[in-house]
């Protein structure tokens, strides 16, 4: 009897030995997807080969891929453990041909495997063709033989397989096996095809058409293949089960779940064990490709799916954290095929082992009262929406594991009455949200955010990604179509574009699809978690609906995150130099800069600065990788986090650690921070600090540069040295010392000129010209181009000089008159300095001047008139000294 892993190697060796490259699975996360929650089919990786979008080197590929399908278009997670073939995580085998082989080979292939191979009779097969495809049809008659009654037409959209609203599809063609009479159920179409007797095992679709926006279908460029082969009840049919979880790998999971929660495997709790064993392989695969557990979107769905198998481990009677224990189990099965989940292992358990502590104190309480509600009920009663509300909101129980709890006693929830008290709160928070901002605009984003939900942010890790367009908004209005030269906000289901937060400025870059182009040249976040992306149209028409693509700006990004990098290790630089009191007071993180304020009582000495920013260039050097982790906020701070005081923190927080540990403490640098980061702490570059300032009492603010930034101001820097060497005719090591020289020469220089001046100004040899002027002294003197600030000086040395008399100066310097008399003091009860310097001032065109009886000064613009002014003074003296 082939196992698991037999049949899978089989099925990929078969087609490869048929030409088909074995192309590994891709992540149940579709970064490349505009529609998906979660990697529904095969087909997903390729979905840009059958468009022509993109090319590969191999026109016929073949896959086992992860497949989850719980949320979304194609969800089964409420059937889960009690139906033969639910699961929320299955593996789809398939074989693709892009443009190269179409219906005839595909069908061919397909029935040889399975008949040929795998030697299934061919009397348990038959096949489904969409009703309107008679091709079809006639190449099962002739190809497999099959009489028309096996060849069965479908005409609903069940034989028009499609991914998702949008995105390629086709009619499709499924072959099915019959378990036989004794097993209830009719084949497909007819009324009871629900029953197990049919099994659909593989779908062939002939992929013919692209859709998008919704409705509207164009040719795909060249027809091509897409099948899927359900690998666990492909399983069951070999091994002769008619239950999937029969199969080996399913049986070895509920083995792993008797043994550690002590109940039978086959006894009344058979169905919780099916639900742990489904359970436990989409949660493992879905952390496995970085998905956890969170409050909105993907995160959601993981977080309902665990909680689910928690709760059945804790009826089985389990008390301590249980879900990771099965972890081991689940690689022994399925490891060597999907070697992500042996590199993930440690991810995986501790997630779900922190999980679950955190849940089961919950779920007590939440049981109890569960239980106390019920007791009220009139049998069959359902339970009033608002219960099921508090389950929800206090105690952590999605509504599915409600509904699930309450299954075996027959109670529905009203889910009308959670939805409504769902609303209630709702508004709740709107109401708390609205009058931060205009509120037209915010009206809108109100009714995305209750239309749409969270945006996906998935730019932690890749700065490209499909999306689909939510909701365009032109001058906060939301509009159907905008075309280009259009100013337009956009939001998209998910999005690689950062917005705005946390000091991390938003993301720029493109919104493309075909023939449509946007410029995206802001994102930021409304109502705390819708993305919303600024930008024009360039190109084409914008619709909602539509499946684009976001890129976002490479090379801008990635200078942001080694700013945000940097200032985490500069935040720690700085706690560790100065002191614990540092705590983070606002920062900016931007592609050309960064910018930290701190708190910190007094200015950061040069010294201090140049120790911190060496400091922080040695943890780039060390280049330790950056590592993320999601955990509670008492964790975090446990293990060291910089916590925000005051700051409200949800049920889980992202903890960023770089740089070695020490000291028992996990890394060097340990923040909580939603902002993306370097990969290792080298990308940062170099990191320069380039200025440092206080802003307010006690604060003070570090710029700082990094990378190519710093690179660049280097650079600059560097230049203007070389050019102020060359200027001094030295070297640039020589350059401070010989400008130390030649500012110590300016200086002396300057003094000697200042003496020369003046002696040149008092008469040449330093002998003054004094005149007699009514029986006193008299020095008037026109001393040309002195500068007028050593009129006073020299003022007061002739008056020394003279000994008793008037020193009367005009200067004419830089084409200004500038007049100075001084009078010695024994004269200056007869002469007023304030009135001779006002005399001249007027000969020469000016108004006023001041100063004292003994010394005052003026100005006058005309200085041909100098000469007058002197004269004006020597006129007028005879009368003052008289009286
Ligand atoms: N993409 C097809 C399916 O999922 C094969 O059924």
């Amino acid at each position: 009897m082939p196992t698991t892993n037999d049949i899978r190697a089989t099925f990929l060796d078969y087609f490869a030995a048929n030409g088909h490259q074995i192309v590994p699975s891709s992540s149940l996360v579709p970064n490349n997807d505009p529609t998906l929650l979660f990697t529904n089919a095969g087909m997903v990786q390729f979905k840009n080969v059958f468009t022509g979008q993109e090319t590969r080197p191999y026109s016929r590929a073949t896959t086992a891929q992860k497949v989850v399908r719980a949320g979304g278009k194609h969800n089964d997670l409420d059937n889960v453990g009690y139906t033969a073939r639910h699961h929320t995580f299955f593996e789809m085998m398939g074989n693709f041909s892009f443009g190269d082989y179409f219906k005839a080979e595909a069908i061919e292939l397909a029935w040889k495997l399975v008949t040929g191979t795998f030697g299934l009779p061919k009397d348990r097969l038959l096949t489904t063709v969409y009703s309107e495809d008679e091709e079809a049809a006639a190449l099962w008659r002739k190809i497999a033989g099959l009489p028309d009654s096996r060849i069965i037409r479908i005409p609903t959209t069940d034989n028009f397989w499609r991914m998702g609203d949008t995105g390629p599809c086709g009619p499709c063609s499924e072959i099915f096996y019959d378990h036989g009479p004794e097993v209830a159920g009719g084949p497909p179409g007819s009324p009871d095809e629900d029953g197990d007797r049919f099994t659909e095992i593989w779908n062939l679709v002939f992929m013919q058409y692209f859709e998008n926006p919704p409705g509207v279908r164009s040719p795909l460029p060249r027809p091509s293949i897409d099948t899927g082969l359900g690998l666990e009840r492909f399983a069951a049919i070999l091994q002769g089960k008619r239950d999937n979880y029969d199969i080996d790998t399913f049986r070895a999971l509920i083995l792993a779940s008797a043994e550690v929660t002590g109940q039978d495997p086959d006894g009344p709790f058979n169905a919780s064990h099916r639900v742990v064993a489904d359970h436990l392989r989409s949660t493992s695969f879905l952390i496995a490709d970085g998905v956890l557990p969170s409050k909105d979107g993907r995160g959601y769905v993981l977080r309902r799916i665990m909680r689910r198998a928690m709760r059945h481990l804790h009826m089985m009677g389990t008390t301590e954290p249980t879900f990771y224990r099965l972890v081991p189990a689940l690689i022994r099965q399925m490891g060597s095929a999907y070697p992500e989940l042996v590199q993930a292992r440690a991810l995986i358990e501790e997630t779900m082992r922190g999980e679950e502590e955190r849940f089961k104190a919950m779920l007590d309480r939440g049981l109890a009262l569960l239980e106390d509600e019920t007791s009220h009920l009139a049998p069959g009663a359902p339970l009033p929406g608002a219960v099921a509300f508090k389950l929800y909101d206090t105690f952590g129980f999605p509504l599915d594991l409600t509904q699930d709890a309450l299954r075996n006693s027959h109670h529905e929830v009203d889910v009308a009455g959670f939805d409504e008290a769902m609303e209630v709160q709702r508004q709740r928070a709107r109401a708390a949200w609205s009058g931060s901002g205009d509120s037209a605009t915010e009206t809108v984003w109100f009714e995305a955010r209750d239309k749409f939900g969270a945006s996906e942010f998935l730019g932690y890790t890749t700065e490209v990604s499909d999306a689909e367009v939510q909701a365009v908004v032109v001058d906060g209005v939301s509009v159907d179509a905008a075309g280009p030269g259009t100013k337009v906000e956009i939001l998209l289901n998910q999005t690689p574009f950062y917005g705005e937060s946390g000091g991390q400025v938003g993301d720029t870059g493109m919104i493309t699809a075909k023939g449509l182009q946007i410029a995206v040249t802001d994102t930021q976040k409304k109502l705390g978690d819708l993305l919303v992306h600024t930008g024009t149209v360039i190109e084409g028409t914008v619709h909602p609906g539509e499946a684009v693509t976001a890129r976002v700006d490479h090379e801008r990004r990635s200078a942001i995150r080694a700013h945000h990098s940097a200032t985490h290790l500069l935040h720690e630089a700085l706690r560790r130099r100065l002191g614990a009191h540092v705590t983070q007071k606002g920062s900016l993180n931007a592609p050309d800069r960064l910018r930290f304020d701190v708190s910190q009582p007094r200015p950061i000495t040069p010294e201090e600065l140049a120790d911190i920013e060496a400091e922080v260039n040695a943890r780039i050097r060390e280049n330790t990788e950056v590592t993320t982790r999601h955990m509670t906020p008492e964790e975090a701070i446990e293990q060291g986090a910089m916590a925000l005081f005051g700051e409200k923190y949800g049920d889980e927080v992202r903890v960023v650690s770089m740089g070695a540990p020490e000291d028992g403490r996990a890394a060097w640098s340990i923040e909580l921070c939603g902002g993306t980061h370097v990969r290792r702490t080298g990308d940062i570059g170099l990191f320069r600090i380039t200025a440092e300032n206080g802003v307010s009492s006690g604060v003070r603010r570090i710029e700082a540069v990094t990378g190519k930034a710093a690179e660049e101001a280097a650079v600059t820097t560097e230049q203007r040295l070389f050019q102020m060497a060359a200027m001094m005719r030295v070297t640039p090591a020589e350059a401070p010392e010989r400008l130390a020289v030649l500012l110590e020469e300016r200086k002396v220089m300057e003094r000697q000129l200042s003496d020369l001046q003046r002696k040149l100004a008092a008469g040449g040899d330093g002998t003054p010209k004094v005149e007699e002027v009514a029986g006193t002294s008299l020095v008037a003197r026109n001393v040309g181009d002195l500068p007028p600030k050593e009129l006073k000086p020299l003022a007061d040395s002739l008056r020394k000089e003279i000994g008793s008399g008037v020193v009367a100066l005009v200067s004419t310097a830089d084409g200004k008159g500038s007049i100075v008399v001084a009078v010695t003091t024994d004269r200056a009860e007869q002469v007023d300095a304030v009135a001779l310097v006002r005399l001249a001032s007027a000969a020469m065109g000016g108004k006023g001047g001041g100063g004292r009886r003994d010394m005052a000064q003026a100005g006058g613009p005309d200085i041909s008139k100098a000469q007058a002014a002197l004269d004006a003074i020597r006129k007028a003296l005879p009368d003052m000294l008289k009286g």
